[in-house]
C-alpha cells in the first residue's frame, strides 16, 4: 500500500485578544520572523500534499506569508471547530474515500516551536495505530490555559474539558491537549458537522471531536510530546518564553556546527542567522536577520549585524552595527562606534573607530581612519562613495557623495573631500593652520590687565 497523503491545516484566524495587539497574533515574530513563517517551514519539509491556512478578516499580512499555501477567511471566527470547517472548503473533493487526501494534519497557527520530526512522529503513529483521531498530548509544568484530557473509567479518552468550562477536579488535571492532531479524512466532515457551541465561549470547539468520535465508535489515541514544542502562545509573557527556548534551540545548532558562543545565553540570533565554522561569537552580540558570517570570523561583543555579510577571518567590534547591504569581504577590521550600510569592503580593508560608511564602495586593503564619515545623505537623494584599494583615508575625514577617492590615494586627516580624487594623489582638503609666534603670551598679558 502506498503511503497515506496528508493535507495540513493552519489555524491562524483567531484575534488573539490576550496578545492585546493590532497585529494578529500569528504575525509576532520569534527570532525575528513570524511565527507561523516557523511552522510553515516546519510543515515544508514533510511535503504536505495540500496546506490551507485560515485567517481572520483584515489578515492579508497573514496570506501574504502563508503563500504559496492557500488562506480562507473565516469570517466571524466563531471557534477552532468552525476554522477546520473553513478549511475543508478547498480541500472537499481532495479527501477520502472520493480524494486523493488519507488525513489532515491541524495545527494551530500559534504553536511554532514544533521540530519536523515531533511532525514525523505523530503522522507514523496514526499510521501505526490507525486510530481515527490522533491528539497531541502533552504535561507541560502548568497546566494553565490548556485543554484537560479526562479518562473515562475503563482508561479510554473521554473528552478534552477547555479551562474555561472545567470545573476544580479537571483543572487540576496533569494532561493537556497539545492541540496538534491528525484526523482520517474520510471522517472529518461528519465529525465537524457534529460540533455545537454549547460551552463557556460559545464557540465550536474543535477538542470536542473527541466526544463525538466515541459516541461514532471511533478509534481515538493520543501520544505525548514534548511539551516545550507544543507552547502555545496567547501573551506576551508566553511570546517571551516561545523566545527563548527558540534561542536556546539556534545557540545549541550553532554551537553543533562549531560556532563557539562565549556566552551563548547572551547571543541572539535570528531563525535564518548563518554561522561558519570557528566562528567565535563574544558575548552580548544581536544577530537580526539576513546575516552570514564566513570561516574563523570574530565577532567581538556588543555588535549588532543585520542583513549583513561577513568575510571569513573578519574581525567585527566591539561595539560594532552592520546594516543591511553591508558585506565584507575576507579579513576587513570594523573595530568600535563603526556603522556600515549598503557597503561592501574589499579584503583586508581597515575601519578601525568611530566612522559611518554607507552606500560605499570601498577597494582591498585600504585604511579608513577614525572619524571618516560618508555623507551620503544631502536631506533628499542619496549618493554612492567610490574609495580604491590601498587607499589611505586620514582621520577626521568627511566625504562628501558622490564621490571616488582612486587606488592607493591619500587622504589627509580632517579633509572635507568633495571632488574625485585622483588615483595615488595626496589630497588636503582643509583650512590652512597658521601659526603667530608670541601671540598667545600677549593675549593672556592683555586679560590681565583689565581685571
Ligand atoms: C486550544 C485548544 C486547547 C489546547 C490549546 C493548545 C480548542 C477549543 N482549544 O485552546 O484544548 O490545549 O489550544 O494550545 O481548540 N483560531 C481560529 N479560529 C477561531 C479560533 C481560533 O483560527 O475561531 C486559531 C487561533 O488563531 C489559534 C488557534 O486557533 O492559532 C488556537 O486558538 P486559541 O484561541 O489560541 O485556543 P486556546 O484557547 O489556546
Ligand atoms: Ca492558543
Amino acid at each position: 500500500m502506498s503511503k497515506p497523503r496528508f493535507a495540513a491545516i493552519i489555524l491562524a484566524a483567531g484575534s488573539g485578544t490576550r496578545m492585546k495587539s493590532s497585529i494578529p497574533k500569528v504575525m509576532h515574530p520569534i527570532a525575528g520572523q513570524p511565527m507561523i513563517a516557523h511552522l510553515l517551514d516546519t510543515l515544508r519539509t514533510l511535503s504536505p500534499a495540500a496546506t490551507v491556512v485560515v485567517i481572520g478578516p483584515q489578515m492579508e499580512s497573514v496570506a501574504r506569508i502563508a503563500a504559496p499555501a492557500e488562506s480562507v477567511v473565516q469570517d466571524p471566527p466563531l471557534g477552532t471547530g468552525d476554522a477546520v470547517r473553513a478549511a475543508l472548503t478547498p480541500l472537499d473533493g481532495r479527501l477520502a474515500p472520493q480524494g486523493d487526501i488519507d488525513e489532515v494534519l491541524v495545527l494551530y497557527g500559534d504553536t511554532p516551536l514544533l521540530a519536523p520530526e515531533t511532525l514525523s512522529r505523530l503522522l507514523a503513529e496514526r499510521r501505526r495505530t490507525s486510530a481515527a483521531i490522533l491528539l497531541s498530548a502533552m504535561r507541560p509544568d502548568d497546566p494553565g490555559p490548556y485543554g484537560r484530557f479526562v479518562v473515562a473509567s475503563d482508561g479510554s479518552l473521554e473528552c478534552i474539558v477547555e479551562a474555561a468550562d472545567a470545573n476544580t477536579e479537571q483543572r487540576a488535571i496533569g494532561l493537556v491537549n497539545g492541540g496538534i492532531m491528525v484526523i482520517e479524512a474520510r471522517h472529518l466532515w461528519g465529525l465537524v458537522d457534529a460540533l455545537d457551541r454549547s460551552n463557556a465561549k460559545r464557540e465550536f470547539y474543535l477538542t470536542n471531536i473527541l466526544h463525538i468520535a466515541r459516541r461514532k465508535g471511533l478509534d481515538c489515541r493520543t501520544v505525548e510530546l514534548p511539551a516545550e514544542e507544543l507552547i502555545g502562545i496567547n501573551t506576551r509573557a508566553e511570546l517571551a518564553e516561545a523566545e527563548a527556548q527558540m534561542q536556546r534551540r539556534l545557540r545549541r545548532a550553532a554551537m553543533d556546527a562549531g560556532v563557539t558562543l562565549v556566552a551563548p545565553e547572551t547571543v541572539f540570533l535570528s531563525a535564518d542567522t548563518r554561522l561558519g565554522r570557528d566562528v567565535v561569537v563574544e558575548p552580548n552580540v544581536t544577530f537580526g536577520l539576513g546575516v552570514t558570517v564566513g570561516e574563523g570570523a570574530r565577532i567581538r561583543s556588543y555588535s549588532y549585524l543585520e542583513g549583513a555579510a561577513v568575510g571569513a577571518g573578519a574581525l567585527v567590534g566591539p561595539f560594532a552595527r552592520l546594516r543591511p547591504g553591508a558585506v565584507l569581504e575576507e579579513d576587513v577590521h570594523i573595530g568600535n562606534f563603526v556603522e556600515v550600510k549598503a557597503s561592501r569592503l574589499g579584503a583586508g580593508t581597515k575601519a578601525s573607530h568611530l566612522s559611518y560608511i554607507g552606500d560605499s564602495d570601498v577597494g582591498a586593503r585600504t585604511n579608513i581612519g577614525a572619524g571618516t564619515i560618508t555623507c551620503n545623505y544631502d536631506g533628499f537623494n542619496k549618493f554612492r562613495t567610490i574609495i580604491g584599494d590601498q587607499a589611505f583615508i586620514g582621520s577626521n575625514t568627511a566625504l562628501v557623495a558622490p564621490v571616488t577617492v582612486g587606488a592607493g590615494a591619500i587622504v589627509a586627516a580632517g579633509s572635507v573631500v568633495t571632488r574625485d580624487v585622483p588615483a595615488d594623489a595626496l589630497s588636503i582638503a582643509r583650512g590652512q593652520q597658521v601659526d603667530k609666534p608670541g601671540r598667545a603670551t600677549e593675549i593672556r598679558a592683555r586679560q590681565r590687565r583689565k581685571v
